[in-house]
């Protein structure tokens, strides 16, 4: 297996969970939700780079606070959009790492087994994702709630991170991306607008992103409940 460089990227604001500091420094069970999130791939030995990018303004902090949990971990400064603050992260890495892995600081959960079937996949076919099938029916509906249609579900994916790309195909997307004035909401979408292939894996619910309050005391309940 080719070396890797794993991206964090953990450089947003966490206003949907209101007042508090950042979101990935809050502790879930006891441990900052970032540092869990960094344990989720402390045993993969293809990991040869770990950059965690995190808000300009908490850089200093982050570094010394957890100076022992980030001796192995470079921390950058990121940018105003999720984007910029991962194109910051892959310039970080160095040439020896021909691959990419790209996590949301804010998905603490993931399984070992999830990461390295979509390094696999990544190594395989160049881009690969994490992603879960739906089980509910979709439904589309006008601004009052007024159901217009339903969907069909099937070919229809929730996109999570873990996210694994060609060092070289995830740097010239995010750029271009960039140069295009872009917004995306994931690296995929980078590679996607090139017109490159992007591979998907079947995740786990487990994998959420904990996005409010509600999410980090569902995230407790999980841990708690030994997943
Ligand atoms: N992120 C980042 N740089 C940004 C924006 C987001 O590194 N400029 C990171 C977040 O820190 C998070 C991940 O991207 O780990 C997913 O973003 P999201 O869940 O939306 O987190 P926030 O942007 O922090 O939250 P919110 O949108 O509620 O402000
Ligand atoms: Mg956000």
């Amino acid at each position: 297996m080719p070396a890797f460089g794993l991206v964090l990227p953990a450089a947003g604001e966490g206003r949907r969970m209101g007042e508090g500091p950042p979101k990935a420094f809050r502790l879930l069970a006891g441990r900052p939700i970032v540092l869990r999130a960094l344990d989720a791939f402390a045993r993969i030995s293809e990991i040869s780079e770990r950059v965690l990018v995190v808000r300009p303004e908490d850089a200093g902090s982050v570094s010394a606070r957890w100076a022992a949990d980030l001796a192995n971990v470079r921390v950058v400064a990121g940018g105003a959009m999720r984007q910029d603050s991962v194109l910051a992260g892959v310039r970080a890495l160095s040439e020896s790492c021909e691959f990419v892995l790209v996590h949301d600081a804010a998905r603490p959960l993931v399984r070992e087994t999830a990461v390295r079937a979509v390094m696999e996949t990544a190594v395989r076919t160049g881009a690969a994702i994490v992603a879960l099938s739906l089980k509910d029916t979709l439904k589309r509906a006008d601004r009052d709630g007024r159901i217009l249609e339903t969907i069909p579900r099937d070919g229809i994916w929730r996109a999570q991170t873990p996210q694994a790309f060609r060092r070289s195909l995830l740097l010239d997307a995010l750029e271009r991306a960039r140069a295009g004035g872009a917004h995306l909401t994931d690296e995929a979408s980078a590679v996607e607008r090139i017109g490159r292939p992007v591979a998907i894996v079947e995740g786990h619910e487990t994998n959420i992103k904990i996005t409010t309050p509600d999410d980090l005391r569902l995230a407790e309940a999980i841990l708690a409940a030994g997943f």
